[in-house]
């Protein structure tokens, strides 16, 4: 009793060398319980009386200790919960969105070369997704994009690709225009495991004085080696776009199967991962730009997909559904 009331508790270390002998699962008056056994049976009962009083006026001791801590931290004049029994809590830091992961990767090669990045809305007008691109009213590669259009006003719409960007860089600045467009567009698609009607893209713009098609394709050699690793190899394939010309598309090698032929890349060795093209003149001269002076290239790709092959993610579903066992295997990747 006198060693419980004589325990000198002025700081929380003391207080835990109290709880330690007196409280803990290893405490002194415990000891003494144990002991019950060997006391003579006439006075077991008084014995085990005495030793509970004990175990009770360490509770309560503690508790005192507790609050006069507290009051003292308190200054006196609040009282907070302070309990020392609780185990600290674990650190929990967030993660990076996979998407986001793989977009701030590409931002980062694209921006070591010189390019900015320029933003623009998600709803736009029909100038800036088609017609300054070189889809004239009711031409058929305006099929090529499902589009939702807003049923009230048929002009305006969400945004098919992020190329809407290119247009207003294009009408708001003087070239040299070197600039990134990341974001977020719209397709009226049935979602499944290779398509969702909203998806994110990355397109590049390049506009200067004697830009060619060598430009475009160094460029994008480079970027294809930063993100997918030295020894990746490209190849393009002539395509169609209505605001380029010429157009390609890009294949990277696969680095899965290093081209012996897997089910990622279908058993070609190759990987479409995105279209590019010279900027068709006529897109030039829609949005200000005196196209005998300059050139320029774009590309554009999507982002899902490019996560899809970095990560060998299955299904595209698996970025949106924010399943947090899935969002996790991303903690700290690059
Ligand atoms: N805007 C095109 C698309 O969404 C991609 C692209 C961009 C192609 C720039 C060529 C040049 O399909």
């Amino acid at each position: 009793k006198k060693e419980i009331k004589s325990f000198k508790v002025e700081n929380e270390q003391q207080l835990e060398e109290y709880r330690l002998k007196f409280i803990g699962r290893k405490n002194i008056i415990n000891d003494l319980f144990s002991q019950l056994k060997d006391v003579p049976n006439d006075q077991k009962k008084a014995f085990g009386l005495a030793v509970n009083e004990l175990k009770n006026l360490a509770k309560d001791t503690f508790q005192a200790h507790i609050d006069e801590l507290n009051n003292n931290k308190a200054g006196g004049a609040q009282s907070f919960d302070f309990d020392p029994t609780l185990p600290v809590a674990p650190n929990q830091t967030g993660g990076l969105h996979p998407l986001t992961i793989v977009r701030n990767r590409i931002v980062e090669i694209f921006e070591r070369i010189g390019f900015t990045v320029a933003d623009g809305p998600e709803i736009e007008d029909d100038w800036h997704n088609f017609t300054a691109l070189n889809f004239p009213p009711n031409h058929p590669a305006r099929e090529m994009q499902d589009t939702f259009f807003i049923e009230r006003d048929p002009d305006i719409a969400l945004r098919t690709h992020t190329s809407s960007v290119q247009v207003r860089l294009m009408e708001t600045d003087k070239p040299p225009i070197r600039a990134l467009m990341p974001g977020r567009v719209f397709r009226n698609e049935a979602i499944s495991a290779r398509a969702h009607c909203v998806f994110h893209q990355i397109e590049g713009l390049y506009i200067d004085e004697n830009v060619g098609l060598t430009d475009l394709k160094q460029t994008l050699y480079h970027f294809a080696k930063e993100l997918f690793g030295p020894d990746t190899q490209v190849r393009f394939r002539p395509s169609y776009f209505p605001f380029t010309e010429p157009s390609a598309e890009m294949d990277v090698s696969c680095n899965i199967c290093k081209g012996k032929g897997c089910n990622v890349c279908k058993y070609t060795g190759w990987l479409e991962i995105l279209g590019s093209g010279m900027v068709d003149p006529n897109v030039l001269e829609n949005c200000g730009i005196d196209s005998e002076k300059y050139t320029g290239f774009a590309f554009g790709m999507g982002i899902e997909r490019l996560a899809m092959l970095k990560y060998n993610v299955k299904d595209l579903r698996l970025f949106t559904e924010n399943d947090v066992r899935f969002l996790r295997q991303f903690k700290g990747a690059e």
